[in-house]
């Protein structure tokens, strides 16, 4: 344990909707919330767009060294914890190399990676560092889904028998999605993937192809079932539904946020929050319990890379099950991304659904 962990970032970026930003900035929360722990010292930072590394200091008030090369800096740095802020398809080589130069603790940005071979090497990378690796599904830690997962647990609903969910998309929003079903299902592993998608539309997620519609149903071990459905037309009146023996949960798109319904009492009973599903206190919380891991050794944070690959093998496996047109009996055994290699073939993609 040491009083000052030295933290380093790769990737900086502006924050959302500010003149010139390629992005959302996530470097940002990142280095706000290790900032208020009170625990880290922003030694260093590493980004191809020198503008970019300034303005950052600038805006945080920080001198630390500016490196255009990660390599380098990991090289040099000797750090405690590095944030990897930048586009999915960075984050393997990132990530990668962070256990590699024996980083300890590792906070990557999601979603895991851009095709399934690269995120079992990053998980195998971290087995053999032993870096606490985390990804920054950040909701984990926000009070709706922290008090549907207790209500869940008190038995609010009975015994978890479905899960269903709606986002945008599979990879960007639907791996927080995803996360949140293992997380409410006490990580059980899924067994089987079985689903379809839609791709008639060119369109990208930070630089990533994301399919236009999808329905994934899978299996847990537990016998749980889930269903997430992605795409603006498609819709389950809720962001993600939780049905009992006993009664339903619901997460909102909006306030309340958390509702529920059982046989104890009469219509819903809401659980508001003035916290809500996106903020960024989640991301404090996630830095907060990394700085835990280094202080207790064998401590495991909320967002381990082995919380991380499960679901992320939904993903990848509901991409193959459309490819096969069949169900993907779990563990995956491809390496790429089917959605990717389908379109890159030309099998789907615009042209096909006119
Ligand atoms: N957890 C969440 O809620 C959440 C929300 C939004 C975005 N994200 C994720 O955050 C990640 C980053 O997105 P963003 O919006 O912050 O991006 P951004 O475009 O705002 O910032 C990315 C930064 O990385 C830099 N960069 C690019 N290549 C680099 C390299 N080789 N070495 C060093 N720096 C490099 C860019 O110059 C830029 O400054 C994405 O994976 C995205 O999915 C997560």
């Amino acid at each position: 344990m040491k009083d000052k962990y030295r933290y380093g970032i790769i990737g900086t970026g502006i924050p959302w909707k500010e003149d010139n930003a390629t992005g959302f900035g996530m470097a940002n929360p990142h280095c706000t919330g290790y900032k208020k722990t009170g625990r880290t010292n922003l030694v260093s930072i590493a980004d191809v767009r020198a503008d970019h590394a300034e303005l950052f200091l600038k805006r945080h008030d920080e001198a630390a060294v500016v490196y255009s090369d990660y390599h380098e800096m990991l090289a040099t740095e000797n750090l405690d914890i590095v944030s990897i802020c930048t586009w999915p398809h960075l984050h393997a080589e990132m990530a990668i190399a962070a256990c590699e130069a024996g980083v300890p603790a590792i906070h990557c940005e999601k979603p895991m990676g851009i095709t399934w071979g690269e995120c079992k090497r990053i998980k195998a990378a971290a087995d053999a560092s032993g870096s606490t690796l985390i990804f920054n599904h950040q909701r984990r830690y926000l009070e709706p889904f922290q008090t549907a997962k207790r209500l869940l647990e008190e038995g609010a609903i009975g015994t978890l028998e479905r899960m269903e969910a709606h986002c945008g998309d599979m990879s960007d929003w639907g791996t927080h999605w995803l996360d949140m079903m293992f997380f409410f299902n006490n990580e059980n592993p899924a067994a089987w993937v079985i689903g379809q998608l839609d791709s008639r539309e060119e369109l990208r997620t930070f630089g990533v192809w994301t399919e236009g519609q999808a329905v994934c149903h899978f299996r847990f071990n537990n016998g749980v079932r889930a269903m997430l459905v992605t795409g603006f037309e498609a819709s389950i009146g809720a962001a993600i539904r939780l049905t009992g023996s006993e009664g339903v949960m619901e997460i909102l798109w909006d306030s309340p946020w958390l509702r529920l319904r059982n046989g104890h009492q009469a219509g819903w009973q809401e659980f508001p929050s003035e916290e809500g599903i996106h903020s960024f206190v989640g991301i404090d919380r996630a830095c907060a319990d990394l700085i835990r891991a280094l202080d207790e050794p064998g401590y495991r944070p909320l967002l381990t890379v082995d919380h991380a690959i499960q679901h992320t093998e939904v993903i990848f496996s509901l991409f193959e099950s459309s490819r096969r047109r069949g169900r993907v009996d779990l563990p995956l055994n491809t390496e790429d991304s089917a959605l990717k290699a389908m379109v890159d073939a030309g099998d789907i993609g615009p042209g096909h659904h006119a």
